[in-house]
């Protein structure tokens, strides 16, 4: 059996399914979502294997070999039609083209089942799904359930990295207009224990980690690789429940009445669904999806228990997040362009902008040392890299509004995360492609020789396609210095 069909055993039936790595219902061998790749624009859709099965991910990486592929649709297994597509403007606009939030990269977030290749929905800040005409889901205060499986080592905690019910205008109408689950360190409205992340429910206007605003110290801080996170509500009655997706069970984190505030009791839902964003298309949040459901009516605890047991047999693991010619940590590197006209260009800094540069043998010393990097572990992932100037140690190359900086590291996390990058073989053929691995839509490009992350046709000018696939490749050798 499938999640859904124990729910449905359980009276409870989904009434949204949302998986890009299985399916949710042993029955289900339709579309679990569609990709469209930057080469030509073409879509295609990617399902599972076999009935009931792990997504068919060898499809994707057919599809998308040699260019880049975005998550266009995440399809809804139950029947109702509720799928998932790129969140528009509301209370907030998005970043990309007329304040839609951007589309997640297909292979931010590899993982396997059983042995099996999938991948996840990576959600980097400004990127967000959502369908304001959902139905069967949940208003007023009608009751629900809803549980996802996310990376409970991915978040921050800017708002809101949701899924589940919302407002159908991508606006704050107000409180009790929402209830999702919530996931990451946000301290604005609700904490629970230790420093983070948490599992809470956005109910809008507030996070809530127990009966009412503020610290439940029932509510733990999460360091589950893979988080199973449940929350669900009915008529003066709602619960917080997790767990390690991959062993044990669940624990209930609050259970109990409606907050006593205004607005909450009873519950106005309205019936939309987001992934990744806030009520109100508040877009800074990151965050992993794996799969997740809502559900009609209230399900109960041993509903859950099982739906827990399942996951934990479909064994997620961590995938490999690297491809391509191989690095040597400690190493020193140098990173020379492939595209044509170009390739006496090297990475190398200036001040603190990191740009390319013509060098040679015969180059000084400066300019060798400028030019040379040292691999070192991914300082946000330790899966991937960090590269560390030769001539300036303590000084990584890191992202900062999505140009490539020389910055002495600061040792936050968000440093970490600006500063780790996942290789893969270049888009071009040719050496290496380096991907953020907090935007995984974003790749090293030179563009008018200075060194950005960029998406392929993206909104900034050195996103143009135009080039694309040979500005982002890299032939690594041994560093100048
Ligand atoms: O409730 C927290 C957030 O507040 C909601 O997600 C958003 O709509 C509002 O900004
Ligand atoms: O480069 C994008 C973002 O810009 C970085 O993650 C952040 O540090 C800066 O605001
Ligand atoms: O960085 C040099 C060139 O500048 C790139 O190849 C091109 O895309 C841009 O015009």
């Amino acid at each position: 059996a499938g999640p859904c069909d124990i729910y449905s055993s359980g009276g409870t039936p989904c009434v949204a399914a949302h998986s890009t790595t299985r399916a949710l219902y042993s029955s289900f061998s339709g579309a679990l979502y569609q990709i469209k790749r930057g080469s030509d624009g073409a879509t295609t859709t990617i399902s599972p294997l076999s009935a009931g099965g792990v997504a068919n991910a060898a499809a994707q990486d057919t599809f998308c070999a040699n260019t880049t592929c975005l998550i266009t649709i995440i399809y809804d297994q139950s029947g109702h039609g509720n799928h998932l597509t790129q969140a528009p403007p509301g209370g907030f606009n998005g970043p990309d083209t007329n304040g839609y939030d951007n589309l997640a990269s297909a292979i931010g977030a590899p993982v396997t089942l059983n042995g099996q290749k999938a991948y996840g929905v990576f959600i980097s800040p400004g990127t967000g799904y959502r369908n304001n005409a959902a139905s069967g889901t949940a208003t007023g205060d009608a009751a629900e359930g809803m549980y996802a499986v996310l990376d409970g080592t991915h978040y921050n905690g800017d708002c809101c990295f949701d899924y589940g019910n919302a407002e159908t205008s991508s606006r704050d109408t107000g409180n009790g207009h929402m209830e999702a689950i919530y996931f990451g360190d946000n301290t604005v409205w609700g904490t629970g224990s230790g420093s983070g992340p948490w599992v809470m429910a956005d109910l809008e206007n507030g996070l809530f980690s127990g009966s009412s605003s503020g610290n439940n110290a029932a509510d733990p801080s999460i360091s589950y690789r893979f988080l199973s996170a449940i929350v669900k509500g009915e008529s003066n009655q709602w619960a917080i429940r997790g767990g390690n997706a991959v062993s044990g069970s669940l624990s209930t984190y609050y259970s109990g009445a409606r907050p006593s505030v205004s607005g909450y009791n009873p519950m106005s839902k309205e019936g939309a669904i987001i992934l990744g964003i806030g009520g109100d298309n508040s877009n800074g949040a990151q965050g992993t999806f794996y799969e997740g459901v809502m559900t009609s009516g209230y399900p109960s605890d041993a509903t859950e228990n099982s739906v827990q047991a399942n996951i934990v047999a479909a064994n997620y693991a961590a995938g490999s997040l690297t491809s391509g010619p191989a690095l040597t940590v400690g190493s020193s590197i140098s990173l020379q362009a492939t595209t044509p006209g170009y390739t006496t260009r090297y990475i190398a800094y200036n001040g603190t902008t990191v740009n390319t540069q013509v060098v040679s043998s015969s180059s000084s010393t400066t300019l060798k040392q400028q030019a040379s990097w040292t691999v070192r572990t991914g300082l946000g992932n330790s899966a991937c890299f960090s590269f560390e100037s030769v001539d300036t140690p303590g000084s990584y190359i890191r992202h900062y509004d999505f140009g490539l900086l020389l910055n002495a590291n600061d040792g936050t996390k968000q440093f970490y995360e600006d500063a780790t990058f996942c290789t893969q073989s270049g888009l071009n053929g040719q050496g290496n492609s380096l991907r953020s691995w907090s935007y995984p839509t974003r790749y090293f490009r030179h563009y008018n020789n200075v060194l950005y992350v960029a998406s392929n046709g993206g909104v900034d000018t050195f996103d143009a396609t135009a080039s694309f696939n040979d500005d982002v490749s890299w032939v690594i050798s041994a560093g100048w210095a």
